[in-house]
């Protein structure tokens, strides 16, 4: 029995890894004759109302061909029922419709996936009563790992072929572009700086451009780090004075604000404190205020304002930009979507949404074309 067992957790594992439909049912046959030591077997599955044979061994080739409707025969009738049928004596079984000379003894199990019945998997004997009540649970076991192994295949290459791919792609592509126009800079700084007879003015200008290519380049990075990370909960939360968490994440765009002639204000109660993982979600306000500088090109204003209602905190960003139409609202939270811009990578809002929501906050955006948007984050009922 040990024997067996491993065979049947050995063929659970290689089916796992299985990487077609025709592998995973070769294996289960030959894996599941070597522990049963049957002499032929066959699996069907449901098309409609037809039991179609897809995989044999030792039936010939007319058994395999035999229409069996849902209903007919041991293989119908497990197929209608969902119940597996051990039958000791074909002979003596009026419901046995005979697929090869000399079979005796018959072992049928149903194929089952998320409760609906998609096939069966049967196996015959040339002696009677071959098979077992053990038999029969090692075969359900084999069936059971088919099934699932099926789907694996079939989830994997639908997604592989489709959604895997453009979803890669265009994540590939979003990001690699804004990447290379970033380096392209940094070429030309190179260049720069083997000219002879730097000037202190030439010097200041390329490390400003090495900086703003640098910081956009590690922005880049930590937003896709932070769209790919699937663990939830990985919050380093600590208490954090918001006044002086908005003053940090003003300092690193400061340049790019007064580079696009945006004004800056920020009105926050000094005593407000907010249970927050600082890194992310200082992300997450970074690339809001992001957004707002680059609805900004040709300058404007930007508010960022705290207070509190209650026990609820709330901090809003007001820019003075291009703002979105109403048709436009739901998409920005697409990861990909983006609208208006040379360089954008469509990750941001998703961002945004997914650290505020896993803070347990919400977030909110108004806007008016023409006049320019308001986003609010909202956390509820903080500790006083
Ligand atoms: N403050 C804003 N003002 C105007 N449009 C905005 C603002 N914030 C976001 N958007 C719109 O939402 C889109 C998606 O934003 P985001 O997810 O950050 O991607 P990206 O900035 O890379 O385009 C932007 O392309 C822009 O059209
Ligand atoms: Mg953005």
């Amino acid at each position: 029995m040990e024997h067996k067992l491993e065979k049947v957790n050995f063929l659970g594992q290689y089916l796992a890894a299985s990487r077609s439909i025709e592998e995973t049912l070769e294996m289960a046959m030959i894996i599941s004759q070597d522990v049963l030591g049957y002499d032929h077997a066959m699996i069907r599955l449901l098309e409609g109302d037809i039991l179609k044979a897809v995989k044999w061994i030792g039936f010939p080739r007319e058994a395999a061909d035999m229409v069996i409707h849902v209903g007919e025969g041991i293989s119908g009738i497990v197929a209608k029922t969902g119940e597996p049928a051990l039958v000791m004596d074909t002979l003596a079984d009026p419901r046995f419709l005979s697929g090869v000379e000399g079979c005796r003894s018959e072992l049928c199990v149903p194929m089952i996936y998320n409760t609906s019945i998609v096939g069966v998997f049967n196996v015959e004997s040339n002696e009677p009563e071959f098979f077992t009540e053990q038999d029969l649970r090692i075969l359900e076991t084999f069936s059971l790992q088919i099934t699932s192994a099926m789907e694996t295949t079939r989830l994997r290459d639908k997604l592989s072929s489709s959604e895997k791919l453009s979803l890669v792609g265009q994540f590939a592509s979003s990001i690699l572009h804004d990447i290379r126009n970033d380096i392209h800079q940094l070429q030309i700084c190179s260049d720069l700086l083997k000219k002879p007879n730097p000037t202190p003015e030439r010097i200041e200008m390329v490390s400003q451009i090495v900086k703003k290519a640098g910081a956009n380049i590690y922005g880049m990075i930590e937003d896709v780090l932070e769209f790919v990370r699937t663990e939830r909960s990985r919050l380093d939360k600590k208490s954090v004075r918001l006044g002086p968490f908005i003053d940090s994440i003003i300092n690193k765009i400061h340049t790019k604000a007064s580079d696009s002639d945006v004004s800056l204000t920020v009105e926050t109660d000094e005593s407000i404190e907010l249970d927050i993982d600082h890194g992310r979600f200082g992300r997450a306000v970074l690339n809001l205020i992001n957004n707002s500088i680059e609805a900004m090109p040709d300058g404007g204003e930007l508010s960022i304002i705290s207070w509190m209602n209650g026990r609820a905190v709330s901090i809003e960003l007001r820019d003075t930009g291009a703002g979105i139409e109403k048709e436009r609202l739901d998409k920005i939270w697409e990861p990909f979507y983006t609208h208006g811009k040379e360089k954008g990578t469509g990750l941001g809002l998703a961002i945004v949404k997914k650290i505020v929501e896993e803070h347990g906050f919400t977030v909110n955006v108004e806007s008016e074309p023409g006049e320019g948007t308001r986003v609010t984050i909202t956390a509820p009922q903080i500790k006083l």
